[in-house]
């Protein structure tokens, strides 16, 4: 007799060994391991590699064979195998994993195929191995390499700005449990504006790279997703290099510069304020340096392009980009200030034609109304919301002042903060 298991083989733990010693009782076990692609499709990138986790699967007792499984749908793989029997934990007869077992049922009943529902081990829950993982923390080896690893998997990398380690842990841990899975942020975006900002300085690289270096180490200290750091101008040629190599190390998988030089100013203001662009050649020798000055492979310095921030046209965007990919880049952010997506559209069809395997990124910060499938199906990876928790945490922390001065006392901003009870339990160990 065959029987089929779906797996991911991420993190073994009792209950799955539970399933293989009843598989294996109703005859030769084939493991279809979930592929990156497959995993991510429903929750977070798996922590070992499709090749590590293909070793551990395939050395268990009672697995016969090992067949990659690339969608969370069984039905491919169960056409080609034609089971007697698939086994899974009962858990899937509940929640995002139900409509699943139901095609598994109706594809191996057309050969008389059965599905055994083992019951669920108790005490032993991946979630909360996971949230164990997350507490001992990670490395920045592993930290760096994950963004390469979810942009293979993932059609979009969705990414929440950060600018403290308060926010940190948003990024982190904010889920949204939605019909199609659980929709969490894949990494953190350090943006310039909002840690100025909440420094109280404006966005012209006067917080200094040691200081935003310091900000990006609080972070890394209670946060485990990997971060792309915003790094202005990247400054001169000379200092970039230095950063590149600080970044790296503190784990850091990218870095975005904007080709633009002298005093920078945000570029949501567009040619409201002076500020210059680069030309070709001299950004071309910064990400050249950039590149040079590397570490590890998994590291990647992106070219981000403020021609249509400073109207300097379609043309002189699309050129850029082909010089910066040629220049060696490891992707492009296009940036607009546009209402509308369609100057991003435009940018997406010309880049399709010579991007290589490049990401793009984009920064959907004016353009709020375009989704994210929207911008995954013209061709975006990388999606970033820039600024947002900060834009939101201050209208509610100038209420509260406001309403603390209007009536001499707090009573009238409870309801709209978090109780002591909650901001005590907020962080683990405060107690
Ligand atoms: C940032 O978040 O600092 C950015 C994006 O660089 S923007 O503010 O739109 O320039
Ligand atoms: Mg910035």
């Amino acid at each position: 007799m065959k029987v089929y298991v779906g797996m991911s083989g991420d993190i073994i733990h009792p209950g799955h060994i539970n399933i293989l010693k009843i598989a294996v009782e109703y005859g030769d076990v084939t493991v279809g391991l979930l592929t990156d692609q497959a995993i991510a499709s429903y929750k977070r990138v798996p922590y070992m590699s499709f090749k590590q986790r293909y070793e551990v699967v395939s050395n268990l007792k009672g697995v016969s064979k090992v067949i990659p499984q690339n969608t969370l749908d069984y039905t491919d793989n169960l056409l080609l195998e034609k089971p007697d029997f698939v086994v899974h934990g009962d858990d899937w007869k509940e929640g995002v994993q139900r409509k699943t077992r139901t095609k598994v049922v109706q594809t191996i009943e057309q050969w008389g195929g059965k599905v055994i529902d083992v019951p669920y081990t108790k005490g032993i829950s991946s979630t909360k191995l996971n949230q164990n993982l997350a507490q001992l923390g990670t490395t920045p080896d592993l930290r760096r390499s994950m963004l390469r690893r979810i942009l293979a998997a993932k059609e979009i990398v969705r990414v929440i700005e950060v600018h403290t380690g308060l926010t940190g842990l948003i990024a982190e841990h904010a889920s949204y449990e939605a019909d199609d899975g659980i929709r969490s942020f894949d990494a953190m975006w350090c943006s310039s504006l909002t840690e100025s900002t909440s420094k109280g300085k404006p966005d012209i690289e006067a917080v200094d790279v040691t200081a935003r270096l310091g900000t990006l180490s609080d972070i890394t200290e209670v946060t485990t997703k990997p971060i792309i750091f915003d790094a202005d101008t990247g400054g001169l040629v000379e200092h970039f290099e230095f950063t590149v190599r600080s970044l790296e190390r503190l784990g850091a998988s990218a870095a975005i510069i904007e080709d633009k030089v002298g005093l920078k100013k945000n570029s949501l203001f567009g040619e409201e304020v002076k500020q210059s662009q680069d030309t070709i050649d001299g950004f071309c020798t910064k990400i050249h340096a950039g590149q040079s000055a590397k570490i590890t492979d998994d590291f990647m310095i992106i070219a981000r392009i403020e021609s249509l921030i400073l109207n300097k046209g379609m043309e002189d965007a699309v050129a850029r980009a082909k010089a910066y990919i040629d220049a060696g880049a490891d992707g492009i952010m296009i940036h607009s200030r546009q209402k509308s997506p369609d100057e991003i559209f435009e940018f997406c069809d010309h880049f399709a034609s010579f991007r290589n395997g490049k990401p793009l990124v984009v920064v959907p910060t004016s353009y709020n109304s375009v989704t994210e499938k929207e911008l995954a199906s013209a061709g975006a990876n990388i999606i970033i919301y820039a600024n947002q928790l900060l834009r939101s945490a201050y209208p509610a922390m100038m209420d509260t002042a406001i309403s603390i001065l209007k009536h001499q006392r707090s009573l009238e901003a409870d309801s709209s903060m978090l109780s002591i009870k909650e901001i005590l339990n907020l962080i683990p160990g405060t107690k």
